[in-house]
């Protein structure tokens, strides 16, 4: 049986229940992502969340109550950190392992939050052991995730944060037979081929960027989440999902609270 990978990313999980984010109620909107990606497809193997999983939290709670909700489907999760978030209070209650393997396939994740700014870059000793790993003689189908994009996207205010080292990524992903990265950070879709690898962006699970602007615009776009399939002989298939608005409820009147990074 093929494995099903859930892939979401860009949460902004609030601190508190009931913070708004541009309006939108993102921790309410990533219950009903979750809802319906599991009513619609029942199983999974592995939830892997590309980043951004809180949104500036001032402590760790944010993401104890983040992986009570992931836990509750008693499915592999795999987590890496974005620009918004808290690396160590990340770590210290989601699983963010650097490799993960289900049968076939490894995962490798990488971290490309530069403290303190929006822009992202993959530390030099994290591109020495993606080298390291992708030179071994594998069997194994490799996806490569990571937060921000490793290539330009055509937006031209998101592609000044575009990974400073995204060249380079690519450059070892292609030399190795790599089967996808897969990112978030832009809050839009993505799925395009560079020098042969696939790049895949999946929109947030709650508010969504305009493709194409040239500063910062919201798109009324829906929350989403994409499902990979991932069978034993090596083929990748990938669907994304979009949430019917009808069912998103923006939430009670509060202050939205803005993104001081801008993604
Ligand atoms: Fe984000």
């Amino acid at each position: 049986m093929a494995l099903r990978l859930l892939h979401i990313t860009d949460i902004h999980f609030p601190d508190r229940p009931g913070d708004l984010l541009y309006g939108k109620d993102c921790e309410r909107s990533c219950r009903l992502v979750l809802e319906q990606a599991f009513g619609r497809y029942a199983r999974f193997d592995l939830i892997a969340v590309t980043g951004d999983l809180a949104n500036d939290p001032t402590g760790p709670m944010v993401y104890r109550r983040l992986s009570a909700l992931l836990s509750n489907y008693g499915v592999e999760l795999i987590c890496l950190p974005g620009n918004h978030d808290h690396v160590d209070w990340l770590r210290s209650a989601l699983p963010c392992p650097q490799r993960f393997t289900l049968p076939g396939w490894d995962l490798l994740c990488l971290n490309s939050q530069i403290p303190g700014s929006p822009a992202g870059n993959v530390a030099e000793s994290e591109m020495t052991w993606l080298e390291q790993e992708l030179a071994q003689a594998s069997d194994n189908q490799r996806l490569i995730l990571v937060h921000h994009n490793p290539a330009p996207t055509g937006t031209p205010w998101l592609d000044t944060m575009t990974l400073a080292n995204g060249k380079r990524l690519l450059q070892l992903a292609a030399a190795s037979s790599v089967k996808a990265v897969l990112h978030g950070h832009i809050h839009h879709a993505i799925d395009q081929t560079i020098d042969g690898i696939r790049i895949l962006a999946t929109p947030s699970t709650c508010v969504q960027f305009l493709p194409g602007s040239k500063q910062f615009s919201l798109d009324d776009k829906p929350p989403a989440y994409r499902v990979l399939t991932l069978s034993a002989s090596g083929e990748m298939t990938t669907r994304l999902h979009w949430l019917d608005e009808k069912n998103i409820n923006a939430g009670k009147a509060a202050a939205s609270r803005r993104l001081p990074h801008g993604v």
